[in-house]
């Protein structure tokens, strides 16, 4: 099988930043055809400009980067600072990007990769709030049957919420794209909290990135440095869930996840649990699977993975 043809959609955010760099790594098994930013973790100045500092710290110059949605599709922007710090990207030293931003719209570049390539080749790796994936199906329905499939980090359902009691910050952000989402009948495989909080970054972990003594594993060490400290303090943990690389490493080794096809349903209009993922694990309703719902992973072989392809990128 020849490599998979994605487009990531991200907000990066340290954990984005991870996951982009393990697809960049992984050209045997994926081709990143471009990269749509969308505003998230920070602002959308910022998260396409950390797209474009990402790509050049990969040695990728030539990965096209866009700009998408700077808010989402009806409610005012939630960002998390707290988590990602200022610039979204905090904890390395990284230089300003040389490569310069694309001139098209990441929701347009979305629309016309698909109707461009042939039919169920393309794949979307949402890595942030689901604006531009949203925006994209609003603006031409047509790529909803053209579109191979959605893998992406959000949502949440024995873990509960990490920006409020009930919703996962990717989800809650922009809860109406989300519904979009979910309900256009989209092949989809969705990495919740519930595995990604076992995607831990343990001391030991963190040190082997930094032993690969390369500017990636430097930097890649640095940035979780600065992560984890929002969810040590938050839940007490020794270690930073690393969320967003759960996606790419599932298209690379699928066989490291394990997960149900059940029906998940965004919550929209209560205040209370505004963005909240109704995942029916227990197949408690008739209501029809829509996602290939994750719920654990083989930590070890997830790190042995990452810490390898991240060991592949320019000295
Ligand atoms: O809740 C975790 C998700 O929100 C991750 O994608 C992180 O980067 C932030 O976008
Ligand atoms: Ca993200």
């Amino acid at each position: 099988m020849g490599a998979q043809k994605i487009i990531i959609d991200t907000d990066p955010g340290q954990d984005d930043a991870v996951a982009i760099l393990l697809a960049l790594a992984s050209p045997v098994e994926i081709e990143v055809l471009g990269i749509t930013a969308v505003a998230g973790n920070v602002p959308l100045s910022l998260t396409e400009k950390n797209a474009r500092i990402v790509c050049e710290l990969a040695g990728r110059p030539d990965i096209p980067v866009y700009a998408g949605c700077d808010r989402p599709l009806k409610r005012k922007l939630v960002t998390a600072e707290h988590v990602h710090g200022k610039t979204g990207l905090d904890g390395p030293e990284l230089p300003e990007p040389k490569i310069k931003l694309q001139e098209k719209h990441g929701v347009d570049f979305i629309i016309d990769t698909i109707l461009q390539e042939p039919k169920n080749t393309i794949s979307l790796c949402p890595l942030g709030p689901l604006t531009n994936i949203a925006s994209a199906i609003l603006k031409q329905p047509k790529i909803v049957s053209r579109i191979k499939k959605i893998v992406l980090m959000g949502g949440a359902y024995f873990e509960v919420g990490n920006i409020t009691p009930a919703a996962e910050f990717n989800i809650f952000v922009d809860p109406d794209a989300a519904k979009i989402v979910f309900e256009a009948g989209i092949d989809m495989v969705v990495m919740p909290l519930d595995v990604t909080h076992k995607a831990l970054v343990t001391e030991k972990r963190n040190e082997a990135f930094r032993q690969l003594k390369s500017p990636v594993g430097i930097a890649v060490a640095e940035m979780t440095d600065f992560f984890e400290r929002f969810d040590k303090e938050k839940y007490g943990s020794s270690a930073a869930p690393l969320h967003d690389p759960c996606v790419t490493a599932y298209l690379i080794d699928p066989k490291i996840f394990s997960g149900k096809n059940i029906n998940v349903e965004i919550e929209t209009k209560s205040e209370l649990t505004l963005g909240m993922t109704v995942a029916d694990w227990w197949g408690v309703t008739d209501r029809k699977a829509n996602t290939f719902f994750v719920g654990d992973l083989d930590s070890d072989k997830f790190f042995s993975l990452l810490t390898e392809r991240l060991g592949r990128l320019p000295i």
